[in-house]
């Protein structure tokens, strides 16, 4: 497999997709309430995204069956939408992958019910940080890897730990292209970034250990090991001649 160097056209279709998969982490926030089932949340996502005219790809994707994973608190991703109601100091991610006209749109924000302790809000701020500084690292020339490696620094700098089980990927015209995307890894290593270039970074940061297990049940669930918090923010990056733009940063709210 090779990274495909995405066309004029093919950016235009990203960036539109990418726009509404935004637009739907935005909707959502009405909804992320104390009570709420994180299955009325992805029923609110699947209607939002089909009357936009669009499909959301994890909806039968390897057997996936919902429009969105919701992970609170020790979820790590993939959280599979259920019957658990949203309570006073949860901290929860929900990732949106829009599929419109073909091309993909992929992100996901953390979101918090009332007050949340200083302990949950510091880890979800380095990990938008983390985000950030990933970001900065992407421009033509530069090692993909160099992403990861600022990103691990940083994280690892507040005594956290970067998940390695699962990664950013490309991302555009399929689900999950080439390259993968490490959120930790050595200075200088990897692929040169080009332009044309789509793929997310998507950093999950956990309070303890790195390690993750998925639940047995569900098949999809990835908590963390030792049930320490973990966070993650992504975004969908396009790699300019200059730099880069992140298609899915529609509000510049993280
Ligand atoms: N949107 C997730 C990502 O960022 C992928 C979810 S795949 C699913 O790559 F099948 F779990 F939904
Ligand atoms: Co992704
Ligand atoms: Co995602």
């Amino acid at each position: 497999m090779a990274i495909i160097l995405k066309s004029p056209e093919q950016i235009e279709g990203i960036r539109k997709s990418s726009i509404l998969a935004a637009q739907t982490l935005k909707y959502l926030e009405q909804f992320v309430k104390p009570g709420v089932k994180t299955i009325e949340i992805d029923k609110k996502a699947e209607e939002f995204i089909r009357d936009h005219g669009a499909i959301p790809a994890t909806k039968g994707y390897k057997g996936y069956k919902h429009s969105t994973c919701i992970s609170p608190n020790d979820v790590v991703c993939h959280g599979v939408p259920n019957e658990y109601e949203l309570a006073w100091g949860d901290i929860l991610n929900i990732d949106v992958t829009t599929i419109l006209n073909g091309f993909y749109g992929d992100t996901c924000k953390m979101y918090t019910i009332g007050d949340i302790s200083d302990y949950a809000q510091k880890l979800i701020d380095t990990t938008r940080e983390c985000l950030h500084l990933g970001m900065q690292q992407c421009f033509p020339g530069n090692h993909l890897g160099n992403i990861g490696f600022h990103i691990a620094r940083h994280a690892q700098s507040r005594g956290y730990s970067v998940v390695y089980e699962f990664c950013g990927h490309g991302v555009g015209v399929k689900f999950h292209e080439d390259p993968e995307v490490a959120h930790s890894a050595n200075q200088n290593s990897g692929p040169i970034l080009k332009p044309g270039m789509t793929f997310t970074i998507e950093p999950m940061i956990n309070a303890g250990k790195a390690r993750c297990k998925v639940d047995r049940k569900d098949g999809w669930t990835a908590r963390t090991i030792d049930g320490k918090l973990s966070a993650q923010f992504e975004h969908t990056i396009l790699i300019t001649q200059t730099g880069f733009e992140a298609l899915t940063d529609v509000y510049h709210d993280f």
